[in-house]
């Protein structure tokens, strides 16, 4: 079996941040979105993976690079405009040969893994199975219609009144079968090569397709209170290391991780929570539910439920929560005392100041 990850498409929805990186980086518990995928998929025993790159790639493949730090092989696909999850089947025909493969969505978290789902598939081998998930609002989603026997019969895209509440998320397993079924479908209104447009065509010309519920958490990395949502689920699971220096004056609570040459001075760090690798921490109060980056520096500043990416500095603010810090921001005066703000704000940017 192969993998194929998708790691183009636009992540309007995660505006500002998608300025400045591609979503699947977005970093979870300090390691990227899609490190997290590639690691779900070498659980499966596969090590033959495409990733399909869109107007991002060098930032993906410089991250990446080959896969062999990850334990995998990885062949670049390209795609010009992101023209839909069926596109990316058909742009990667020649990398997928008639291999069975499972299709990942780059953006997609499921941290309890999906070994279960994929030895179903390789026993049963249907020409596709499909995992489903149960959502409290299905309305924004593929929604999956079983027969008794956990077969699908139906897939409506987002119904505005759904049937069931088994939502598509981001795993497919598919046998060859699925290239034929790619090769007859037509772009839907927005102008995609939907994928459920191809499972449903697998599915009216009697093709068997099967669908596995998965049970665990699961978000995809598409706006920003999902990112920090995910962040929390993963930070539960922390165990305490200390692999930095903490003084005397420090408080450090349980399933705290301090990476290798971090500094935390005179601060309070109430887990679960990670700092990373040389990044200083003076007079603050960090945590809970907080990922702080490699080489930040942080001063005189509260911050709770929250990631702060590599190199940003946080100085003399009123505190941060529910906050997105992107790569080398600067925040706060500065200063202890100042009594206004001063912006530097990118587009699509979202402040909320206390008053
Ligand atoms: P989406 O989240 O559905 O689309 P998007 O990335 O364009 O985001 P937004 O809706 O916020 O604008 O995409 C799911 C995953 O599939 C994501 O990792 C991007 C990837 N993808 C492609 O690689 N090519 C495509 O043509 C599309 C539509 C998505």
């Amino acid at each position: 079996m192969k993998a194929l990850v998708l790691s183009g498409g636009s992540g309007t929805r995660l505006r500002p941040f998608s300025h400045s990186m591609p979503k699947q980086l977005i970093p979870i518990v300090n390691k990227p979105v899609l490190e997290h995928v590639l690691g779900n998929i070498r659980d499966l025993g596969v090590t033959e993976v495409g990733i399909v790159v869109g107007t991002r790639a060098s930032e993906i493949i410089e991250v990446v690079g080959d896969g062999s730090r990850l334990g995998v092989r990885v062949t670049y696909i390209h795609q010009e405009q992101p023209l839909g999850l069926a596109h990316c089947v058909s742009l990667a025909r020649t990398f997928l040969g008639d291999d069975d493969f499972v299709m990942y969505l780059g953006d997609n978290m499921l941290p309890e893994g999906i070994v279960r789902a994929a030895d179903e598939f390789r026993t049963q081998r249907p020409a596709a199975a499909v995992v489903v998930h149960e959502v409290a609002d299905p309305r924004a989603f593929g929604v999956v219609e079983l027969e008794p026997d956990g077969t699908v019969a139906r897939l409506v895209e987002k119904p505005s009144d759904p049937r069931t509440n088994l939502a598509l998320i981001g795993v497919y397993f598919f046998t060859p079968a699925i290239h034929e079924a790619v090769a007859s479908i037509k772009p839907s209104a927005r102008g995609e090569l939907e994928i459920t447009d191809a499972i449903q065509w697998l599915v009216e010309n009697g093709a068997k397709v099967k669908a596995d519920e998965y049970h665990g958490y699961w978000k995809d990395a598409g706006q920003a209170a999902d990112v920090l949502d995910c962040n929390e689920r993963l930070l539960a699971d922390l165990r305490r290391e200390n692999l930095g220096s903490v003084d005397s004056a420090s408080e450090i609570g349980d399933r705290v991780h301090i990476g290798a040459g971090a500094r935390i001075v005179r601060s309070r760090i109430d887990g679960p929570a990670v700092i990373g690798a040389g990044t200083v921490v003076e007079d603050c109060h960090i945590g809970p539910n907080t990922s702080i980056g490699s080489g930040c520096t942080l001063r005189a500043t509260r911050v709770r439920d929250s990631i702060v990416m590599d190199g940003a500095e946080i100085s003399h603010g009123p505190g941060l929560r529910y906050s997105l810090i992107g790569r080398n921001a600067v925040i706060g005066t500065g200063v202890a005392g100042a009594a206004c703000h001063s912006l530097v704000v990118g587009d699509h940017t979202r402040i909320r100041v206390a008053a």
